[in-house]
């Protein structure tokens, strides 16, 4: 697994608003939007292109288009849809499948209640969106079922990982065989007893949709 905390100085400034408690909801969305091209930016240069031979105005020239299949973005409902714009703002020609997970508070275990994802998703690049990696049972299920049924290739990105919920998910998918990176804006300190990010930003979802 390939870790890329992304450091830049808009993304460590957008972070820190999102941090702020006292940011309110429009703001948070749309910060996460522009976090989340910037981390789009970071998490896109190993997308796939094919060299390409076309005319300008004024004569031949070679370029890049991306290969076919094009790759699947895939939100994790329900705070990964904030993320969903500012990462096809980037890659418009990507399609979209969803899968629906959610962590029961109490055993911090993730179960997955919607997917809406092509049965066949052989050889293709899968770009994964959701804000927070706590434990790292969402990722890892998620990027278990998207291996299951063909996935060649895996990119995460959150806005927060937690060290423990990325050495989970490095165990979890070492052996699935496909190459695994997570971009993030930041890797935090750890997670408190509720399994929460500290210091974190509180509850992505909560904050994105209240
Ligand atoms: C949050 C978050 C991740 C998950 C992270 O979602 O958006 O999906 O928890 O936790 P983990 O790494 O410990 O598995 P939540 O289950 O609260 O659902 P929501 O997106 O509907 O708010």
């Amino acid at each position: 697994m390939r870790l890329l905390a992304v450091d830049h100085p808009l993304v460590a400034h957008k972070l820190t608003v999102l941090r702020d408690k006292n940011t309110n909801s429009p703001t948070f969305r749309l910060l996460t939007d522009e976090l989340v091209t910037l981390l789009a930016y970071e998490a896109t240069r190993d997308t796939r292109v094919d060299e390409t031979e076309f005319e300008t105005p004024v004569g031949l020239a070679r370029g890049v288009k991306l290969t076919a299949p094009k790759p699947i973005v895939v939100p994790i409902l329900r705070a990964g849809l904030g993320m969903l714009d500012g990462m096809t703002r980037l890659l418009p020609t990507a399609e979209v499948g969803f899968l629906g997970m959610i962590r029961n508070e109490e055993t911090l275990e993730a179960t997955t209640y919607a997917n809406r994802l092509p049965d066949d998703l052989t050889g293709r690049q899968c770009y994964v969106l959701d804000p927070m990696l706590a434990t790292g049972g969402t990722l890892a299920a998620a990027i278990g079922y998207l291996v299951g049924r063909g996935a060649s290739h895996i990119t995460a990105v959150c806005l927060l990982a937690a060290p423990e919920g990325l050495q989970l998910v490095e165990r979890e998918t070492q052996n699935l065989g496909v190459p695994i990176t997570i971009v993030t804006a930041a890797v935090d300190e750890r997670l408190d007893e509720n399994g929460y990010i500290v210091p974190g930003l509180g509850d992505a979802g909560d904050r994105l949709y209240g």
